[in-house]
């Protein structure tokens, strides 16, 4: 019988699904798996369950000599070395689709709550300060009739796009990819990435992370930005420069910002980010609804089970190792 591990604790779906086939194994925490563990634990994996926290590399690949197929709790798979597994005829795969809206349900939150000062107005009450409704007290950025921007408009900035119809928004975008499919489903409009920051009240990031957009906004586009601007991202962390974002939140370059990824990550108690009233930061939380991060485990488990019984897996990040393996 083949061996799987999961590197974590995840829903039990996914796991359960995989012992029906295979000897499973499991990092039982909630804590992320030291690497000498995960070492010695692919040792004999044929298949190998793994979260965003672990980088997939020629050290994991070269642990494990039986491993066939990576499965990332994810939709990015920036923490994988394609071209390792690939070059080893590994499968990798990733959880898309499954997670486009709560995603996008979860961008949208931070939009919302940074530009109405949600957690500002928390504090406030429970420090006790509410005294009297205040003409002057906690204004915030409209979002009905703004203008959005996106940079990167895939499954979740396409997402986004639709939410934004409901508030009658008008939605600028900018990708390395034209998408008149949605410029005609949505009204969304091409610009360049200057204009889509300049012009945009509210920009929010949909880009994977890889070299072409490490640090893509950093002080230049910052400062391109409205000074009443809400930038959100729920992308990668290292895609937005911390200490730029830090000192265009402080000077007020830009109005706020909501984080749902941070560089590093996590991010320290103590980071600067967290001393700014108009910085709001959650832990990396976007796919986490009850239905979704179930469905991200099942999917992740019927990539695995398909790969090891010979089969084409339903979300290949290297579809050329299944093409070349003749998996059907
Ligand atoms: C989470 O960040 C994911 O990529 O699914």
């Amino acid at each position: 019988m083949p061996t799987v591990y999961v590197t974590r604790r995840i829903p039990e779906n996914g796991p359960d699904l995989l012992r029906e086939h295979f000897t499973v194994r499991q990092w039982d925490s909630d804590d992320v798996i030291p690497r000498d563990v995960l070492l010695r634990e692919v040792q004999d994996a044929d298949g190998l369950l793994s979260l965003l926290t672990e980088p997939i590399n020629d050290e994991v690949l070269d642990a494990a000599p039986n491993l066939k197929v990576v499965a990332n709790l994810a939709v990015g798979f920036d923490n994988f070395d394609v071209p390792a597994l690939t070059k080893r005829g590994v499968v990798g795969t990733n959880t898309p689709e499954v997670l486009t809206d709560t995603t996008a349900d979860l961008a949208w939150t931070l939009l919302m709550a940074a530009a109405r000062r949600i957690v500002p107005g928390y504090k406030y009450v429970i420090d006790g300060h509410w005294k009297t409704w205040g003409p002057l007290l906690l204004m915030g950025q409209d979002i009905h009739h703004a203008t959005l921007g996106l940079i990167g408009v895939g499954r979740i900035g396409a997402g986004m796009a639709r939410r934004a119809q409901g508030f009658s928004m008008r939605v600028l975008y900018y990708d390395v990819f034209r998408r008149e499919d949605l410029e005609e489903e949505l009204g969304i409009e091409f610009a360049d990435q200057e204009t889509v920051l300049r012009e945009s009240d509210f920009v929010s990031l949909h880009t994977p992370y890889m070299p072409a957009t490490h640090h893509l906004i950093s002080h230049d586009q910052l400062k391109m930005m409205k000074n009443t601007a809400v930038l959100v991202n729920s992308a990668r962390g290292p895609v937005v420069d911390p200490d730029a974002l830090y000192e265009a939140l402080r000077d007020g370059e830009i109005d706020s910002a909501g984080l749902d990824v941070t560089d590093p990550e996590p991010l320290p108690a103590d980071h600067r980010l967290l001393t700014l009233d108009n910085c709001l930061v959650v832990p990396h939380i976007a796919s986490a609804s009850y239905e979704t991060r179930a469905a991200m485990s099942q999917l992740a488990a019927e990539n695995i089970v398909a790969v090891l019984s010979g089969k084409k897996p339903p979300t290949p990040v290297n579809p050329e190792v299944v093409e070349a393996q003749g998996l059907q």
